[in-house]
């Protein structure tokens, strides 16, 4: 495995070290390569919309030009359910779950995808980076019948891949499926993805603080008193505040550079903003393979048992000892006061 290696040569190289080692994984994560290609290559244009719509808002094929990020799901979701290599969808922009038949009219298929088609989506019109997440779970129903919410509502321990795309000055595909995290790099003149970061970690200590201070004034205490500490001039400290308000870019820079990110309850939104189940579980899945740590400010994250779909939770992540001084700051304020 060096540089030139391929997803697809990794994918087949790799298969005993995927869960179950069933071809089905190794099709899904195909599925998404390609899903992540088409929704990459409209991205790219995002800027040209306006020019291109001038002539009716309408694109070459005479369809009505669509909001990115439901233009991603689309792409996404019809990828998933035409291949027939999942049992069901649930998707940030979607009520519902979706049950998918199998080729043969059945429901034989094993896995269950979970997405956010397009992450940081009021970044797109900025030209500033945007990403997909997605997280793959074993079904717990019965193999032969629709897949159920239970399902879904699986902790994210469970997961058995997870990743996301990065659509930044190139376009990355991150994954891991229980065995480190390697990351891959789209050549847009060819479509292929080259194994450009292989076994990607966190530093254990970083010096990046990524949160909205704007919204300093409705923060839990242990947040205020944890901002306070980034901010001294002791050690290595004052860190240095980045903030892109794209989940999946902030994660990126903060697993190559070393740095914490934090969305936490506040006043505003009393459980936070982010989802667990489309956002937190998966980026947890990855820190933790990544050697970094997710937790809720006081508990790991893959170890909460979701109860709805589009549950939210506060989320600290990143480099292990950040995330454990945070969490010490947050210790001092009891956990309920926040919810
Ligand atoms: P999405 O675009 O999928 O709704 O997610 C946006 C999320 C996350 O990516 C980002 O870090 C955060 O919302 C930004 O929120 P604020 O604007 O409140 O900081
Ligand atoms: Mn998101
Ligand atoms: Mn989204």
């Amino acid at each position: 495995m060096n540089k030139h290696t391929t997803l697809g040569e990794y994918i087949i190289e790799n298969q005993k070290f995927f869960k179950y080692s069933s071809g089905e994984l190794s099709r899904l994560i195909n599925s998404i390569r390609l899903a992540a290609k088409v929704v990459n290559h409209e991205v790219n244009k995002a800027g040209l919309v306006d020019i291109l719509g001038a002539a009716g808002n309408t694109n070459i094929q005479g369809e009505a030009q669509q909001k990115l990020d439901v233009y991603a799901n689309d792409i996404f979701m019809q990828t998933m359910t035409n291949r027939q290599i999942v049992c069901g969808v649930a998707s940030e922009e979607e009520d519902d779950f979706i049950s998918i038949k199998s080729g043969d009219g059945g429901y034989d298929n094993k896995y269950v995808v979970l997405i956010d088609p397009l992450d940081g989506s009021s970044n797109v019109d900025v030209n500033v980076s945007v990403g997909t997440i997605f997280s793959v779970y074993r079904r717990i129903t019965p193999v032969g019948t629709p897949v159920q919410l239970e399902d879904f509502l699986q902790k994210g321990t469970e997961q058995v891949a997870a990743g996301y795309i990065v659509y930044g000055t190139s376009t990355m595909l991150v994954f891991t499926t229980g065995h480190g995290v390697n990351g891959f790099t789209l050549n847009p003149a060819i479509g292929t993805f080259y194994l450009s970061h292989p076994s990607m970690k966190f530093p254990e200590d970083g010096n990046i603080y990524s949160i909205n201070e704007g919204n300093y004034i409705h923060f839990p205490q242990g947040v205020k008193d944890y901002l306070k500490y980034c901010q001294e001039e002791v050690g290595n400290r004052p860190y240095t505040a980045r903030y892109i308000g794209s989940l999946v870019s902030d994660f990126h820079r903060n697993m190559i550079k070393g740095g914490i990110y934090i969305y936490p309850t506040s006043s505003k939104a009393p459980k936070g903003k982010l989802r667990l189940l489309y956002e937190c579980n998966p980026m947890a899945f990855l820190a933790e393979q990544a050697n970094g740590y997710a937790s809720d400010g006081y508990k790991r994250i893959m170890e909460i048992k979701p109860t709805e779909l589009h549950q939210r939770v506060p989320f600290f992540c990143g480099s292990k000892n950040m995330v454990n001084d945070a969490k010490r700051f947050m210790a001092k304020y009891p956990e309920d006061a926040d919810y």
